[in-house]
Protein backbone atom coordinates (compact mmCIF):
# COMPACT_ATOMS: atom_id res chain seq x y z
CA UNK A 1 0.00 0.00 0.00
CA UNK A 2 1.63 3.59 -1.21
CA UNK A 3 1.88 6.29 1.55
CA UNK A 4 -0.48 8.10 -1.00
CA UNK A 5 -2.94 5.54 -0.79
CA UNK A 6 -3.18 6.01 3.21
CA UNK A 7 -3.06 9.58 3.35
CA UNK A 8 -6.21 9.54 1.17
CA UNK A 9 -8.29 7.12 2.72
CA UNK A 10 -7.81 8.15 6.38
CA UNK A 11 -8.68 11.64 5.25
CA UNK A 12 -11.95 10.53 3.61
CA UNK A 13 -12.28 8.47 6.92
CA UNK A 14 -11.13 11.33 9.63
CA UNK A 15 -14.75 11.58 10.92
CA UNK A 16 -15.77 7.75 10.99
CA UNK A 17 -15.65 5.49 13.46
CA UNK A 18 -11.60 4.17 13.67
CA UNK A 19 -12.77 0.85 13.38
CA UNK A 20 -14.22 1.36 10.19
CA UNK A 21 -11.56 3.23 9.06
CA UNK A 22 -8.89 0.33 9.32
CA UNK A 23 -11.60 -2.52 7.35
CA UNK A 24 -11.41 0.06 4.60
CA UNK A 25 -7.81 0.23 4.94
CA UNK A 26 -7.13 -3.31 4.84
CA UNK A 27 -9.81 -4.13 2.38
CA UNK A 28 -7.16 -4.15 -0.36
CA UNK A 29 -5.11 -6.34 1.69
CA UNK A 30 -7.52 -9.01 1.74
CA UNK A 31 -7.37 -9.36 5.19
CA UNK A 32 -10.42 -7.44 7.45
CA UNK A 33 -10.49 -6.75 11.26
CA UNK A 34 -13.39 -8.74 12.27
CA UNK A 35 -16.25 -6.66 14.17
CA UNK A 36 -18.81 -9.27 15.36
CA UNK A 37 -22.39 -8.05 15.44
CA UNK A 38 -24.91 -7.58 18.17
CA UNK A 39 -26.09 -10.62 17.41
CA UNK A 40 -23.36 -12.88 17.61
CA UNK A 41 -22.06 -11.24 20.56
CA UNK A 42 -25.64 -12.43 22.24
CA UNK A 43 -25.01 -16.02 20.84
CA UNK A 44 -21.42 -16.18 22.41
CA UNK A 45 -22.69 -15.21 25.71
CA UNK A 46 -25.35 -17.82 25.65
CA UNK A 47 -22.32 -19.93 24.77
CA UNK A 48 -20.16 -19.28 27.71
CA UNK A 49 -22.92 -18.91 30.32
CA UNK A 50 -24.55 -22.43 28.92
CA UNK A 51 -20.85 -24.00 28.72
CA UNK A 52 -20.24 -23.07 32.59
CA UNK A 53 -23.40 -24.70 33.18
CA UNK A 54 -22.84 -27.85 31.97
CA UNK A 55 -19.54 -27.60 33.86
CA UNK A 56 -20.66 -26.31 37.33
CA UNK A 57 -23.22 -28.77 37.20
CA UNK A 58 -20.82 -32.17 36.04
CA UNK A 59 -18.73 -30.92 38.59
CA UNK A 60 -21.74 -31.43 41.27
CA UNK A 61 -22.84 -34.56 39.76
CA UNK A 62 -18.97 -36.26 39.74
CA UNK A 63 -18.38 -35.06 43.26
CA UNK A 64 -21.68 -36.69 44.48
CA UNK A 65 -21.05 -39.73 42.43
CA UNK A 66 -17.81 -40.41 40.79
CA UNK A 67 -17.48 -41.42 37.30
CA UNK A 68 -20.69 -39.96 36.65
CA UNK A 69 -19.08 -36.70 34.81
CA UNK A 70 -17.55 -39.32 32.43
CA UNK A 71 -20.81 -40.70 31.50
CA UNK A 72 -22.21 -37.45 30.13
CA UNK A 73 -18.80 -36.71 28.69
CA UNK A 74 -19.09 -39.85 26.37
CA UNK A 75 -21.66 -41.23 23.96
CA UNK A 76 -21.44 -44.90 22.68
CA UNK A 77 -21.12 -46.14 19.58
CA UNK A 78 -24.60 -47.36 20.05
CA UNK A 79 -25.89 -44.24 21.08
CA UNK A 80 -25.23 -42.84 17.96
CA UNK A 81 -26.17 -45.79 15.75
CA UNK A 82 -29.81 -44.82 16.68
CA UNK A 83 -28.73 -40.60 14.61
CA UNK A 84 -30.69 -39.25 17.25
CA UNK A 85 -27.27 -36.59 18.07
CA UNK A 86 -27.09 -33.41 16.26
CA UNK A 87 -23.21 -32.58 15.11
CA UNK A 88 -24.20 -30.07 17.93
CA UNK A 89 -24.83 -32.43 20.33
CA UNK A 90 -21.36 -33.93 19.34
CA UNK A 91 -19.79 -30.91 20.12
CA UNK A 92 -20.72 -30.18 23.33
CA UNK A 93 -20.33 -33.91 24.54
CA UNK A 94 -16.37 -33.54 22.75
CA UNK A 95 -15.50 -30.43 24.44
CA UNK A 96 -16.47 -32.25 28.10
CA UNK A 97 -14.73 -35.18 26.38
CA UNK A 98 -11.65 -32.63 25.79
CA UNK A 99 -11.55 -31.31 29.22
CA UNK A 100 -12.51 -34.50 31.59
CA UNK A 101 -9.81 -35.17 34.07
CA UNK A 102 -9.45 -39.46 33.73
CA UNK A 103 -8.78 -41.64 36.73
CA UNK A 104 -7.94 -45.46 36.92
CA UNK A 105 -10.53 -47.08 37.04
CA UNK A 106 -11.74 -45.78 33.68
CA UNK A 107 -8.43 -46.89 31.98
CA UNK A 108 -6.23 -44.35 33.14
CA UNK A 109 -2.74 -45.52 32.78
CA UNK A 110 -1.68 -49.18 32.74
CA UNK A 111 -1.44 -51.56 35.43
CA UNK A 112 1.43 -53.43 34.37
CA UNK A 113 4.62 -53.97 36.23
CA UNK A 114 5.97 -51.07 36.75
CA UNK A 115 6.16 -49.30 40.20
CA UNK A 116 8.78 -50.40 43.09
CA UNK A 117 6.84 -52.36 45.50
CA UNK A 118 4.03 -52.09 43.69
CA UNK A 119 2.39 -55.81 42.02
CA UNK A 120 1.48 -55.47 38.28
CA UNK A 121 -2.46 -55.51 38.16
CA UNK A 122 -5.06 -53.03 38.51
CA UNK A 123 -3.80 -51.67 41.76
CA UNK A 124 -0.40 -50.50 39.75
CA UNK A 125 -2.13 -48.12 37.57
CA UNK A 126 -1.78 -45.20 36.74
CA UNK A 127 1.89 -45.91 36.25
CA UNK A 128 2.24 -42.40 35.72
CA UNK A 129 5.77 -41.15 33.70
CA UNK A 130 7.36 -37.96 32.48
CA UNK A 131 9.44 -39.59 29.96
CA UNK A 132 7.49 -42.00 27.41
CA UNK A 133 8.98 -45.39 27.01
CA UNK A 134 9.44 -45.97 23.12
CA UNK A 135 6.87 -46.23 21.28
CA UNK A 136 4.48 -47.38 24.21
CA UNK A 137 4.18 -44.02 25.62
CA UNK A 138 3.28 -42.47 28.69
CA UNK A 139 1.04 -42.12 30.19
CA UNK A 140 2.01 -38.53 30.93
CA UNK A 141 -1.14 -36.81 31.71
CA UNK A 142 -4.37 -37.08 32.84
CA UNK A 143 -6.78 -34.98 30.26
CA UNK A 144 -6.20 -33.73 26.77
CA UNK A 145 -6.57 -30.10 27.85
CA UNK A 146 -3.78 -30.29 30.32
CA UNK A 147 -1.24 -30.13 27.28
CA UNK A 148 -3.67 -28.10 25.56
CA UNK A 149 -4.39 -24.89 26.57
CA UNK A 150 -1.49 -22.00 25.96
CA UNK A 151 -3.82 -19.40 24.52
CA UNK A 152 -7.43 -20.84 25.48
CA UNK A 153 -8.97 -24.07 25.78
CA UNK A 154 -7.73 -26.13 22.66
CA UNK A 155 -4.59 -24.60 22.83
CA UNK A 156 -0.80 -25.31 22.62
CA UNK A 157 1.57 -26.56 24.97
CA UNK A 158 4.28 -24.81 27.25
CA UNK A 159 7.65 -25.51 27.73
CA UNK A 160 7.02 -27.55 31.10
CA UNK A 161 4.20 -29.65 29.51
CA UNK A 162 6.80 -30.91 26.51
CA UNK A 163 6.49 -34.65 25.85
CA UNK A 164 9.33 -36.37 25.81
CA UNK A 165 8.38 -38.91 23.38
CA UNK A 166 10.03 -42.27 22.07
CA UNK A 167 12.48 -42.12 25.39
CA UNK A 168 13.79 -44.84 27.77
CA UNK A 169 11.08 -44.48 30.13
CA UNK A 170 13.38 -42.13 32.70
CA UNK A 171 15.66 -40.08 30.87
CA UNK A 172 15.03 -36.83 29.02
CA UNK A 173 18.19 -37.21 27.20
CA UNK A 174 17.84 -38.98 23.49
CA UNK A 175 14.06 -38.80 24.13
CA UNK A 176 12.52 -36.52 20.99
CA UNK A 177 11.10 -33.88 23.01
CA UNK A 178 7.46 -32.08 21.24
CA UNK A 179 6.05 -28.93 22.02
CA UNK A 180 2.45 -29.36 22.04
CA UNK A 181 0.49 -27.57 19.17
CA UNK A 182 -2.74 -25.44 19.29
CA UNK A 183 -5.48 -28.18 18.30
CA UNK A 184 -7.98 -25.20 15.78
CA UNK A 185 -8.96 -25.50 12.61
CA UNK A 186 -7.39 -29.36 12.21
CA UNK A 187 -11.08 -30.56 10.40
CA UNK A 188 -10.05 -27.99 7.20
CA UNK A 189 -7.11 -29.45 7.49
CA UNK A 190 -7.95 -33.05 7.96
CA UNK A 191 -10.45 -32.41 4.44
CA UNK A 192 -7.16 -30.84 2.86
CA UNK A 193 -4.91 -33.74 3.26
CA UNK A 194 -7.44 -35.94 1.94
CA UNK A 195 -7.72 -34.54 -1.40
CA UNK A 196 -4.07 -33.82 -1.56
CA UNK A 197 -3.46 -37.88 -1.28
CA UNK A 198 -5.94 -38.43 -3.92
CA UNK A 199 -4.60 -36.15 -6.64
CA UNK A 200 -1.05 -37.76 -5.63
CA UNK A 201 -2.69 -41.13 -6.11
CA UNK A 202 -4.18 -40.23 -9.08
CA UNK A 203 -0.99 -39.06 -10.86
CA UNK A 204 0.48 -42.43 -9.65
CA UNK A 205 -2.46 -44.37 -11.25
CA UNK A 206 -2.12 -42.23 -14.56
CA UNK A 207 1.55 -42.97 -14.76
CA UNK A 208 1.12 -46.88 -14.06
CA UNK A 209 -1.53 -47.01 -16.70
CA UNK A 210 0.61 -44.92 -18.90
CA UNK A 211 3.87 -47.52 -18.09
CA UNK A 212 1.39 -50.66 -18.65
CA UNK A 213 0.21 -49.38 -21.99
CA UNK A 214 3.35 -47.97 -23.17
CA UNK A 215 5.68 -51.45 -21.79
CA UNK A 216 8.29 -49.21 -21.08
CA UNK A 217 9.16 -47.04 -17.69
CA UNK A 218 6.99 -43.77 -17.41
CA UNK A 219 8.50 -40.45 -14.63
CA UNK A 220 5.69 -38.24 -14.25
CA UNK A 221 6.08 -34.78 -12.20
CA UNK A 222 3.46 -35.44 -8.76
CA UNK A 223 1.70 -32.19 -8.27
CA UNK A 224 -1.25 -31.79 -5.38
CA UNK A 225 -2.87 -28.52 -4.64
CA UNK A 226 -0.40 -26.95 -7.27
CA UNK A 227 2.68 -27.60 -5.26
CA UNK A 228 5.16 -30.26 -6.23
CA UNK A 229 5.65 -33.43 -4.70
CA UNK A 230 8.80 -34.47 -6.83
CA UNK A 231 8.01 -37.18 -9.27
CA UNK A 232 7.39 -40.74 -9.95
CA UNK A 233 8.61 -43.72 -12.51
CA UNK A 234 6.00 -46.35 -13.25
CA UNK A 235 7.63 -49.50 -14.71
CA UNK A 236 6.33 -51.26 -17.40
CA UNK A 237 4.89 -54.29 -14.65
CA UNK A 238 2.88 -52.04 -12.70
CA UNK A 239 5.06 -51.65 -9.90
CA UNK A 240 6.46 -47.53 -9.29
CA UNK A 241 10.12 -46.22 -8.42
CA UNK A 242 9.09 -43.62 -5.55
CA UNK A 243 12.58 -42.67 -4.85
CA UNK A 244 12.57 -38.83 -6.65
CA UNK A 245 9.20 -38.17 -4.12
CA UNK A 246 9.63 -35.36 -2.10
CA UNK A 247 7.33 -33.44 1.00
CA UNK A 248 5.27 -36.96 1.44
CA UNK A 249 6.29 -40.68 2.42
CA UNK A 250 6.66 -43.11 -0.09
CA UNK A 251 3.40 -44.19 -0.01
CA UNK A 252 1.92 -40.64 -0.94
CA UNK A 253 -0.42 -40.29 1.59
CA UNK A 254 -0.54 -36.47 2.88
CA UNK A 255 -0.29 -36.61 6.43
CA UNK A 256 -1.16 -33.42 8.12
CA UNK A 257 -1.16 -34.32 11.81
CA UNK A 258 2.23 -34.22 14.41
CA UNK A 259 5.25 -31.68 13.70
CA UNK A 260 6.55 -34.50 11.15
CA UNK A 261 3.45 -35.21 9.36
CA UNK A 262 3.13 -38.66 11.19
CA UNK A 263 -1.08 -39.10 10.92
CA UNK A 264 -3.36 -39.22 8.39
CA UNK A 265 -6.48 -38.84 10.07
CA UNK A 266 -7.45 -37.16 13.20
CA UNK A 267 -9.42 -40.26 14.57
CA UNK A 268 -5.59 -41.70 14.30
CA UNK A 269 -4.24 -39.02 16.12
CA UNK A 270 -6.85 -38.90 18.71
CA UNK A 271 -6.34 -42.83 19.52
CA UNK A 272 -2.67 -42.08 19.15
CA UNK A 273 -3.02 -39.21 22.01
CA UNK A 274 -5.41 -41.08 24.62
CA UNK A 275 -3.07 -44.58 23.88
CA UNK A 276 0.63 -42.38 24.53
CA UNK A 277 -0.65 -40.02 26.86
CA UNK A 278 -3.46 -41.25 28.94
CA UNK A 279 -2.69 -45.16 28.76
CA UNK A 280 -6.35 -45.09 27.39
CA UNK A 281 -6.71 -48.02 24.89
CA UNK A 282 -9.01 -47.98 22.43
CA UNK A 283 -11.00 -51.27 21.55
CA UNK A 284 -10.79 -51.52 18.40
CA UNK A 285 -6.95 -51.51 19.15
CA UNK A 286 -7.60 -54.00 21.71
CA UNK A 287 -9.59 -56.21 18.69
CA UNK A 288 -6.10 -55.74 16.48
CA UNK A 289 -4.55 -57.52 19.22
CA UNK A 290 -6.96 -60.14 19.45
CA UNK A 291 -6.96 -60.82 15.75
CA UNK A 292 -3.25 -61.01 15.82
CA UNK A 293 -2.78 -57.82 13.21
CA UNK A 294 -0.65 -55.81 15.60
CA UNK A 295 1.96 -57.18 18.12
CA UNK A 296 0.38 -56.33 21.79
CA UNK A 297 3.94 -55.01 22.48
CA UNK A 298 2.83 -51.43 22.16
CA UNK A 299 -0.15 -51.75 24.22
CA UNK A 300 0.87 -54.53 26.93
CA UNK A 301 1.10 -57.62 28.34
CA UNK A 302 -2.48 -58.17 29.52
CA UNK A 303 -5.15 -60.66 27.61
CA UNK A 304 -6.30 -58.90 24.87
CA UNK A 305 -9.63 -57.70 26.33
CA UNK A 306 -7.53 -55.73 29.05
CA UNK A 307 -4.58 -55.13 27.48
CA UNK A 308 -2.94 -53.01 30.15
CA UNK A 309 -3.68 -55.20 32.67
CA UNK A 310 -5.31 -52.12 34.59
CA UNK A 311 -8.82 -53.49 35.18
CA UNK A 312 -10.74 -51.36 32.55
CA UNK A 313 -11.78 -53.55 29.89
CA UNK A 314 -13.86 -51.05 27.79
CA UNK A 315 -11.50 -47.60 27.66
CA UNK A 316 -12.39 -45.90 24.27
CA UNK A 317 -14.90 -47.61 21.87
CA UNK A 318 -16.16 -46.34 18.38
CA UNK A 319 -18.04 -43.80 19.54
CA UNK A 320 -15.62 -41.94 22.12
CA UNK A 321 -13.69 -41.79 18.66
CA UNK A 322 -16.39 -40.00 16.55
CA UNK A 323 -16.79 -38.01 19.40
CA UNK A 324 -14.04 -36.20 19.61
CA UNK A 325 -13.23 -36.55 15.62
CA UNK A 326 -16.87 -34.90 15.74
CA UNK A 327 -15.37 -32.41 18.30
CA UNK A 328 -12.35 -31.41 16.62
CA UNK A 329 -13.61 -30.84 13.51
CA UNK A 330 -16.36 -28.14 14.48
CA UNK A 331 -13.41 -26.04 16.39
CA UNK A 332 -13.21 -22.48 14.86
CA UNK A 333 -10.12 -21.30 12.90
CA UNK A 334 -7.50 -18.92 13.72
CA UNK A 335 -8.05 -15.68 11.66
CA UNK A 336 -5.43 -12.80 9.65
CA UNK A 337 -6.26 -10.13 13.02
CA UNK A 338 -5.13 -6.67 11.14
CA UNK A 339 -3.60 -4.81 14.84
CA UNK A 340 -5.77 -2.23 16.28
CA UNK A 341 -3.71 0.70 16.20
CA UNK A 342 -3.95 2.73 13.46
CA UNK A 343 -0.26 3.52 13.35
CA UNK A 344 0.75 -0.30 13.43
CA UNK A 345 -1.41 -0.52 9.91
CA UNK A 346 1.15 0.51 7.91
CA UNK A 347 3.81 -1.77 9.43
CA UNK A 348 1.05 -4.51 8.86
CA UNK A 349 1.03 -3.89 5.07
CA UNK A 350 5.01 -3.92 4.77
CA UNK A 351 5.57 -7.11 7.11
CA UNK A 352 3.10 -8.89 4.59
CA UNK A 353 5.00 -7.72 1.70
CA UNK A 354 8.46 -8.78 3.43
CA UNK A 355 6.84 -12.28 4.01
CA UNK A 356 6.55 -12.33 0.22
CA UNK A 357 9.89 -11.05 -0.23
CA UNK A 358 12.02 -13.40 2.11
CA UNK A 359 10.42 -16.24 0.34
CA UNK A 360 8.78 -17.54 3.68
CA UNK A 361 5.29 -18.43 1.93
CA UNK A 362 7.04 -20.95 -0.60
CA UNK A 363 6.90 -23.25 2.24
CA UNK A 364 4.40 -21.64 4.78
CA UNK A 365 1.67 -21.28 2.04
CA UNK A 366 -0.86 -18.41 2.56
CA UNK A 367 -4.04 -20.45 1.69
CA UNK A 368 -4.59 -23.96 0.24
CA UNK A 369 -7.97 -23.76 -1.83
CA UNK A 370 -10.54 -27.01 -0.27
CA UNK A 371 -13.18 -28.25 -2.86
CA UNK A 372 -14.84 -31.00 -0.12
CA UNK A 373 -15.40 -29.05 2.99
CA UNK A 374 -17.13 -32.55 4.30
CA UNK A 375 -14.91 -34.49 7.15
CA UNK A 376 -16.24 -38.66 7.27
CA UNK A 377 -15.22 -40.65 10.00
CA UNK A 378 -16.70 -43.77 10.74
CA UNK A 379 -16.58 -46.37 13.10
CA UNK A 380 -13.67 -49.67 13.05
CA UNK A 381 -14.70 -52.04 15.71
CA UNK A 382 -15.11 -55.62 14.19
CA UNK A 383 -19.09 -55.06 15.45
CA UNK A 384 -20.05 -52.03 14.05
CA UNK A 385 -19.33 -52.37 10.64
CA UNK A 386 -22.74 -51.44 9.34
CA UNK A 387 -22.56 -48.00 11.49
CA UNK A 388 -23.54 -44.95 10.05
CA UNK A 389 -20.98 -42.40 9.37
CA UNK A 390 -20.54 -38.95 10.72
CA UNK A 391 -20.10 -36.24 8.18
CA UNK A 392 -18.49 -32.89 9.10
CA UNK A 393 -19.16 -29.64 7.21
CA UNK A 394 -16.02 -28.04 8.23
CA UNK A 395 -17.25 -24.97 6.62
CA UNK A 396 -20.22 -24.58 8.27
CA UNK A 397 -20.69 -26.54 11.56
CA UNK A 398 -19.60 -25.73 14.99
CA UNK A 399 -17.70 -22.56 16.15
CA UNK A 400 -17.06 -19.48 14.26
CA UNK A 401 -14.94 -18.00 12.30
CA UNK A 402 -14.56 -20.60 9.61
CA UNK A 403 -13.29 -21.01 6.37
CA UNK A 404 -14.63 -18.77 3.70
CA UNK A 405 -16.15 -19.75 0.27
CA UNK A 406 -13.72 -18.31 -2.44
CA UNK A 407 -17.21 -17.81 -4.82
CA UNK A 408 -20.64 -16.92 -4.57
CA UNK A 409 -21.47 -20.32 -5.94
CA UNK A 410 -19.30 -22.11 -2.97
CA UNK A 411 -17.43 -24.36 -5.23
CA UNK A 412 -14.41 -23.81 -3.13
CA UNK A 413 -13.10 -22.49 -0.17
CA UNK A 414 -9.75 -20.86 1.09
CA UNK A 415 -8.03 -21.93 4.40
CA UNK A 416 -5.56 -20.02 5.27
CA UNK A 417 -3.45 -22.10 7.23
CA UNK A 418 0.15 -20.70 5.63
CA UNK A 419 1.19 -24.24 5.23
CA UNK A 420 1.53 -26.78 1.77
CA UNK A 421 1.67 -29.79 3.88
CA UNK A 422 5.04 -30.76 2.56
CA UNK A 423 7.55 -32.29 4.69
CA UNK A 424 11.02 -30.40 4.23
CA UNK A 425 14.52 -31.00 5.03
CA UNK A 426 15.46 -28.30 8.03
CA UNK A 427 18.74 -29.11 8.73
CA UNK A 428 21.02 -31.29 11.48
CA UNK A 429 20.30 -28.45 14.29
CA UNK A 430 16.40 -29.01 14.10
CA UNK A 431 16.80 -32.76 13.64
CA UNK A 432 15.22 -35.01 16.22
CA UNK A 433 17.27 -38.03 17.88
CA UNK A 434 15.06 -40.74 16.56
CA UNK A 435 13.35 -41.85 13.62
CA UNK A 436 9.52 -41.42 13.38
CA UNK A 437 7.79 -44.40 10.90
CA UNK A 438 4.91 -43.43 8.91
CA UNK A 439 3.17 -45.49 6.22
CA UNK A 440 6.15 -48.50 7.09
CA UNK A 441 9.04 -45.92 5.81
CA UNK A 442 11.38 -44.23 8.40
CA UNK A 443 10.43 -39.90 7.95
CA UNK A 444 13.87 -38.32 7.97
CA UNK A 445 15.74 -37.44 11.10
CA UNK A 446 15.71 -33.95 9.35
CA UNK A 447 12.58 -33.58 7.84
CA UNK A 448 9.44 -31.92 9.44
CA UNK A 449 6.20 -30.62 7.78
CA UNK A 450 5.46 -27.41 7.53
CA UNK A 451 4.40 -26.02 10.25
CA UNK A 452 0.95 -23.91 9.77
CA UNK A 453 1.25 -20.55 11.01
CA UNK A 454 -2.02 -19.90 11.48
CA UNK A 455 -2.56 -18.70 15.57
CA UNK A 456 0.78 -18.25 15.74
CA UNK A 457 0.58 -15.33 17.88
CA UNK A 458 -0.97 -17.43 21.07
CA UNK A 459 1.08 -20.89 20.75
CA UNK A 460 4.43 -19.43 22.03
CA UNK A 461 7.09 -21.11 22.39
CA UNK A 462 7.78 -22.42 19.19
CA UNK A 463 9.24 -25.02 16.78
CA UNK A 464 8.67 -28.59 17.76
CA UNK A 465 10.48 -28.67 21.17
CA UNK A 466 9.65 -25.13 21.83
CA UNK A 467 13.19 -24.07 22.33
CA UNK A 468 11.90 -21.03 20.51
CA UNK A 469 11.13 -18.46 22.63
CA UNK A 470 10.23 -15.84 20.15
CA UNK A 471 9.38 -15.60 16.36
CA UNK A 472 12.33 -14.43 16.23
CA UNK A 473 14.62 -16.93 17.76
CA UNK A 474 12.07 -19.50 15.33
CA UNK A 475 12.76 -18.02 12.31
CA UNK A 476 16.80 -17.94 12.69
CA UNK A 477 17.02 -21.71 13.99
CA UNK A 478 15.31 -22.76 10.21
CA UNK A 479 18.37 -24.40 8.11
CA UNK A 480 18.37 -26.81 5.36
CA UNK A 481 16.21 -25.96 2.27
CA UNK A 482 14.75 -22.81 4.32
CA UNK A 483 18.74 -21.75 4.77
CA UNK A 484 18.51 -19.20 2.11
CA UNK A 485 15.30 -17.71 3.59
CA UNK A 486 16.12 -17.73 7.08
CA UNK A 487 19.40 -15.48 5.64
CA UNK A 488 17.52 -12.98 4.04
CA UNK A 489 14.93 -12.98 7.31
CA UNK A 490 18.24 -11.56 9.09
CA UNK A 491 19.84 -9.85 6.45
CA UNK A 492 16.59 -7.35 6.36
CA UNK A 493 16.60 -4.33 7.79
CA UNK A 494 15.73 -3.66 11.29
CA UNK A 495 12.59 -1.82 10.36
CA UNK A 496 11.65 -4.47 7.50
CA UNK A 497 12.25 -7.59 10.19
CA UNK A 498 9.85 -5.99 12.73
CA UNK A 499 7.01 -5.25 10.27
CA UNK A 500 7.78 -8.81 9.46
CA UNK A 501 7.03 -9.18 13.10
CA UNK A 502 4.08 -7.32 13.35
CA UNK A 503 2.12 -9.06 10.17
CA UNK A 504 3.00 -12.62 11.98
CA UNK A 505 1.90 -11.62 15.58
CA UNK A 506 -1.75 -10.46 13.56
CA UNK A 507 -2.12 -14.67 12.59
CA UNK A 508 -4.10 -14.65 16.10
CA UNK A 509 -7.39 -16.81 17.24
CA UNK A 510 -9.97 -15.25 18.64
CA UNK A 511 -11.15 -15.30 22.24
CA UNK A 512 -14.37 -16.59 22.98
CA UNK A 513 -16.25 -15.05 26.14
CA UNK A 514 -15.50 -17.48 29.17
CA UNK A 515 -18.21 -16.86 32.09
CA UNK A 516 -15.90 -16.50 35.37
C1 LIG B 1 1.38 -34.58 27.61
C2 LIG B 1 0.90 -33.57 26.72
C3 LIG B 1 -0.26 -33.89 25.78
C4 LIG B 1 -1.48 -34.42 26.11
C5 LIG B 1 -2.00 -34.85 27.45
C6 LIG B 1 -2.24 -34.47 24.87
N1 LIG B 1 -1.49 -33.98 23.83
FE1 LIG B 1 -2.13 -33.69 21.94
N2 LIG B 1 -0.23 -33.20 21.39
C7 LIG B 1 0.84 -33.11 22.24
C8 LIG B 1 2.08 -32.98 21.47
C9 LIG B 1 3.48 -32.85 22.03
C10 LIG B 1 1.69 -33.02 20.10
C11 LIG B 1 2.61 -33.05 18.88
C12 LIG B 1 2.82 -34.53 18.59
C13 LIG B 1 3.81 -34.88 17.52
O1 LIG B 1 4.51 -34.04 17.00
O2 LIG B 1 3.86 -36.07 17.15
C14 LIG B 1 0.23 -33.13 20.10
C15 LIG B 1 -0.54 -33.14 18.94
C16 LIG B 1 -1.92 -33.31 18.91
C17 LIG B 1 -2.73 -33.23 17.73
C18 LIG B 1 -2.22 -32.90 16.32
C19 LIG B 1 -2.12 -31.41 16.15
C20 LIG B 1 -1.37 -30.98 14.93
O3 LIG B 1 -1.63 -29.87 14.43
O4 LIG B 1 -0.49 -31.70 14.45
C21 LIG B 1 -4.01 -33.54 18.09
C22 LIG B 1 -5.23 -33.61 17.21
C23 LIG B 1 -3.99 -33.78 19.52
N3 LIG B 1 -2.70 -33.61 19.99
C24 LIG B 1 -5.10 -34.16 20.27
C25 LIG B 1 -5.01 -34.58 21.58
C26 LIG B 1 -6.08 -35.28 22.28
C27 LIG B 1 -7.43 -35.64 21.68
C28 LIG B 1 -5.63 -35.55 23.53
C29 LIG B 1 -6.33 -36.33 24.61
C30 LIG B 1 -6.66 -37.70 24.31
C31 LIG B 1 -4.28 -34.98 23.62
N4 LIG B 1 -3.94 -34.43 22.42
C32 LIG B 1 -3.51 -35.01 24.77
C33 LIG B 1 0.80 -33.13 23.62
C34 LIG B 1 -0.26 -33.62 24.35
C1 LIG C 1 11.69 -24.75 3.43
C2 LIG C 1 10.43 -24.49 4.06
C3 LIG C 1 10.30 -23.30 4.99
C4 LIG C 1 10.59 -21.97 4.75
C5 LIG C 1 11.14 -21.35 3.49
C6 LIG C 1 10.24 -21.27 5.96
N1 LIG C 1 9.76 -22.13 6.91
FE1 LIG C 1 9.11 -21.66 8.75
N2 LIG C 1 8.92 -23.62 9.21
C7 LIG C 1 9.15 -24.67 8.34
C8 LIG C 1 9.09 -25.92 9.07
C9 LIG C 1 9.28 -27.30 8.48
C10 LIG C 1 8.84 -25.59 10.41
C11 LIG C 1 8.80 -26.54 11.62
C12 LIG C 1 10.24 -26.77 12.05
C13 LIG C 1 10.43 -27.36 13.42
O1 LIG C 1 9.55 -27.26 14.27
O2 LIG C 1 11.51 -27.91 13.69
C14 LIG C 1 8.72 -24.14 10.46
C15 LIG C 1 8.42 -23.42 11.61
C16 LIG C 1 8.25 -22.05 11.63
C17 LIG C 1 7.85 -21.29 12.80
C18 LIG C 1 7.49 -21.87 14.16
C19 LIG C 1 6.01 -22.22 14.17
C20 LIG C 1 5.53 -22.79 15.46
O3 LIG C 1 4.30 -22.91 15.62
O4 LIG C 1 6.33 -23.15 16.33
C21 LIG C 1 7.79 -19.97 12.43
C22 LIG C 1 7.40 -18.80 13.30
C23 LIG C 1 8.18 -19.91 11.04
N3 LIG C 1 8.44 -21.18 10.60
C24 LIG C 1 8.25 -18.74 10.32
C25 LIG C 1 8.87 -18.66 9.08
C26 LIG C 1 9.19 -17.41 8.43
C27 LIG C 1 8.86 -16.03 8.99
C28 LIG C 1 9.82 -17.72 7.26
C29 LIG C 1 10.44 -16.77 6.29
C30 LIG C 1 11.52 -15.97 6.80
C31 LIG C 1 9.87 -19.18 7.19
N4 LIG C 1 9.31 -19.70 8.31
C32 LIG C 1 10.40 -19.89 6.12
C33 LIG C 1 9.40 -24.56 6.99
C34 LIG C 1 9.79 -23.39 6.35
Amino acid sequence: MTRLGVTFVATLCFACDARMQLATRTSDLDEQLTIPSDHDLELEIDDALGKKHREDLDRALDAREPGEQLEHAQLSQLALDRQVFTLDDLFRVGDDLFAYQFRPEQGLGNGLAGHVGIEAGPGAAPNLRRVQQNAFGGPDAMSCGDCHAVGGDDGAGTLTQNTYFRGDGDRTLESDVRNAPAVLGLGPIQALATEMSSELASGRAAAIVMATTAGTSVTVPLTAKGLSFGSITALPDGTVDASHVTGVSPDLVVRPFGWKGHQPTLREMIKESFRVHLGIVSLVDQQAVRDGRVSSSLYGDGPWYDVDNDGANIEVEDGMLSTMVAYLSQLEIPIVQPPDDPSLLDRFARGRAVFDQVQCGTCHVRSLTLVDPIVVTHAEQTENTASPTVAIDVARAGMRPKIQAIDLIGSAYGVPLFSDLRRHEMGTELASPVEQIAGGAPIPKTQWLTRPLWGLADTAPYLHDGRAPTISDAVRAHGGEAQASRDAFVALPDDDRSALLVYLLSLARTHKLVAP
